[in-house]
């Protein structure tokens, strides 16, 4: 096979690039490892940015998030026992998010493949690219008892984590960073109206991180710092609700409404950044070079700007032969992803416990979050970041 771009993994940073790129008319070919209901099946974060709901409409997969996504003009933060909303349209002169699954996100962006017979291969085993520090790699893959190859002029890793593409560049040509935070997020997903209008983001200095959010008027998503240590069995539901109930400030207590979780996971906090985002014909793109804590809802985000930078990149190469996007990548898309890494860093520390931190440490976190609620300009710093900074 020969295709112009070959994109490995076909989760929402590989699903946005072919669909952006065939609509230019660059051919391209998208392998995914898992079946579309594995994809379809992972439960991710829900908040997107405008930047990158601008991305859905302009790939033309845009209409639903659009009819079912809410958009929120703001959220609140709970400390001791009180709420402060963070005005986010009235702090950022108009800006606001839109809260819409991203497994909704995966889907429409799947049927935006389908409409226009874009490819995109599942179980692919054993993918890996070739060739990338000369001027054609390619990559194989094997589907059943079929070894396959595919030429391409340039590979795109969009694979996740714990993809193939960053662990094939030599050791020598990256450099990874990391920050591995000692506790863990436990989610539950539960048929149940949310609690409130708007997102509440919890410190609880008793017991740590709390944060209610939703899919819908009838789908509730809600999370609990934990113990690294801890495995979704030792959480029955009643546990969970008991622990996020400890932790909601007293006004909406009472609105909380309890129901068996439809899912129930736990996801270690990380921080990670690889440098360069580039070997040879390679790119590496979204969570396959860097990876946020869910905090800032910045993980989705970051992947975006990635993928704007990669397609306008691809775009000059193609239709005006001006390659000055693919070698400016890198650089580009990394000034924004620390961006996205520092603010997520910032967040998790303002609203986590941390097991080692002694009087000293608590006191600056009560500190920071007392200081952002009395001044504007600290409000307006976290709303800029969280509405999305410009591409
Ligand atoms: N070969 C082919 N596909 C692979 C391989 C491989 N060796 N390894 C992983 N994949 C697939 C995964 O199955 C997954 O579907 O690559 C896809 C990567 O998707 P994501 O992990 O969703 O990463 P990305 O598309 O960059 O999305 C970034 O979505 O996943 C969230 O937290 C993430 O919000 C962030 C955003
Ligand atoms: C979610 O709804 O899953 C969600 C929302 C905001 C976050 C993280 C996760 O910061």
């Amino acid at each position: 096979m020969r295709t112009q771009v070959g994109i490995i993994g076909g989760g929402p940073s590989g699903l946005m690039l072919s669909q952006l790129l065939h609509l230019k008319g660059i051919d391209s070919v998208v392998l995914e490892r898992q079946s579309r209901e594995y994809v379809l099946g992972r439960i991710r974060a829900g908040v997107l940015e405008h930047g990158f709901a601008d991305l859905m409409r302009e790939a033309q997969v845009g209409d639903r998030m659009d009819k079912e996504g809410e958009i929120h003009d703001g959220f609140d933060i709970a400390f001791d026992g009180s709420r402060h909303r963070i005005d986010l349209k009235g702090l950022t002169g108009g800006n606001s998010v839109i809260v819409y699954g991203q497994t909704e996100l995966t889907r429409d962006l799947y049927e935006g493949r389908d409409k226009l017979g874009g490819a995109v291969i599942h179980n692919a085993e054993d993918v890996q690219p070739h060739g990338m520090d000369n001027d054609s790699p390619w990559l194989t893959f094997r589907k059943g008892d079929e070894r396959i190859r595919i030429d391409c002029d340039y590979i795109i890793g969009c694979d996740g984590f714990h993809g193939v593409s960053r662990k094939s560049i030599p050791k020598d040509k990256i450099v990874e960073h990391e920050r591995i935070y000692p506790f863990g997020w436990l989610g539950v997903l539960s048929r149940t109206p949310p609690i409130a209008e708007e997102l509440i983001y919890i410190r609880d200095k008793e017991h740590g991180f709390g944060l209610c959010s939703l899919r819908s008027r009838t789908l509730s998503r809600y999370y609990v710092q934990c113990p690294l240590t801890d495995t979704e069995d030792d959480w029955s539901d009643d546990r969970f609700w008991d622990a996020l109930s400890k932790r909601l400030p007293a006004d909406v207590r009472g609105n909380l409404v309890t129901g068996p979780s439809i899912e129930k996971s736990i996801a270690p906090l990380r921080s990670f950044v690889a440098e360069p985002m580039q070997y040879g014909r390679m790119y590496l793109a979204g969570d396959a070079a860097h990876i946020v804590p869910p905090t800032g809802a910045r993980g989705l985000n970051s992947a975006a700007s990635d993928i704007y930078y990669l397609y306008h990149a691809l775009v000059d190469h193609y239709k005006k032969n001006d390659d000055t996007g693919l070698q400016a990548y890198s650089q580009k898309a990394l000034a924004r992803v620390w961006k996205g890494q520092r603010f997520s860093w910032w967040m998790t520390n303002l609203l986590h416990n941390f097991p080692d931190e002694s009087g000293y440490g608590q006191r600056l976190q009560d500190t920071e979050l007392e200081y952002l609620f009395s001044s504007e300009a600290a409000q307006k710093s976290l709303a800029e970041n969280y509405v999305g900074l410009p591409f």
